[in-house]
């Protein structure tokens, strides 16, 4: 006997409908209307389905407690994490745009002093320095900025055992005035991870893995909207292509070439040509 099939969707709907949780009701509710959708759209074969099935266990097996998020991986691929990131941050507050969090951020990495390096392994030197301001223009001082980034290789510590603890990331705190200053290297454009389920999808569906050099940063202050965010090398060639769509305009620096006699390479004791990006990051306050 065949089933109406407009029948199940709603009976599927209404098997929710006692819910409690009003939020839950709607989110379950309205996942059932949508995938229903999705499946009688493009009428999968059960094998078509049993392979999404597969995709999606070995998504999930893709996934560890350290550095290895094979679904943020997806959800980035896919345009939803931006997407998340856009619905929340819809409203202009005047605080810096936010980006997309990637799945290889370590907590409690080693706190570092104003200026300090955190980079062991090789690169062309960097300094990137600035404040952490309000919307109106006052420093935040003591603000935690947490720091991350790849080697020169396009990996993370702990993504890639080889590299030092540590390596690349840190949690440096603003001054009185609300300065930070990171002694570095300039990043690399890298790939994300193709060894699993996205990987695959990407190269069957003709897509390229790269991501323009950034830093990644999540600063937090007490009383103001923790932010999420990256900075950009503005003359990256993937900045137009990223693989997960997180350009924003507003987050590129340019990595100007300094020498260490200026008073800049001079303040923070550096003994050979560098470059320099400067940023000013506005905190929205709570
Ligand atoms: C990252 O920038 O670390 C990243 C973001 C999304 C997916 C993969 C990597
Ligand atoms: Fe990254």
């Amino acid at each position: 006997m065949s089933i109406d099939e407009r029948a199940l969707t709603e009976q599927v709907v209404a098997s929710f409908a006692k819910t409690e949780d009003a939020r839950l009701r709607t989110l379950m509710q309205t996942l059932v209307r949508h995938m229903h959708a999705f499946v009688r759209e493009v009428e999968p074969t059960e094998s078509e389905w049993m392979s999404a099935i597969r995709f999606l266990t070995a998504t999930g097996k893709m996934c560890d407690d350290l550095v290895r998020q094979e679904f943020i991986l997806l959800s980035d691929t896919l345009g939803v994490s931006m997407l998340v990131d856009a619905i929340n941050h819809r409203l202009a507050t005047g605080a810096t745009d936010t980006t997309v969090f990637g799945p290889f951020y370590i907590e409690g990495m080693p706190e570092r002093a104003y200026g300090e390096n955190m980079a062991f392994t090789p690169g062309a030197p960097a300094l990137v320095h600035g404040r952490v301001l309000t919307t109106t223009g006052e420093p935040v001082a003591g603000a935690l900025v947490d720091v991350w980034q790849t080697a020169d290789n396009g990996m993370y510590s702990g993504q890639d055992r080889a590299q030092p603890h540590g390596n690349l990331r840190g949690r440096y705190r603003t001054d009185a005035e609300g300065r930070y200053a990171i002694t570095t290297i300039v990043p690399v454009s890298y790939s994300i991870p193709t060894d699993g389920p996205v990987g695959q999808m990407l190269e069957a569906t003709g897509r390229h893995p790269w991501r323009p050099a950034h830093l990644h940063f999540m600063i937090e202050a007490p009383h103001h909207r923790s932010l999420v965010t990256h900075l950009f090398d503005e003359d990256d060639p993937h900045l137009d292509s990223d693989a997960v769509f997180g350009v924003k305009p507003s987050l590129k620096v340019r990595y100007r070439e300094r020498s260490p006699d200026e008073a800049v390479g001079r303040a923070f004791g550096f003994q050979s040509r560098f470059r320099e990006a400067y940023y000013d990051f506005i905190l929205e306050r709570e």
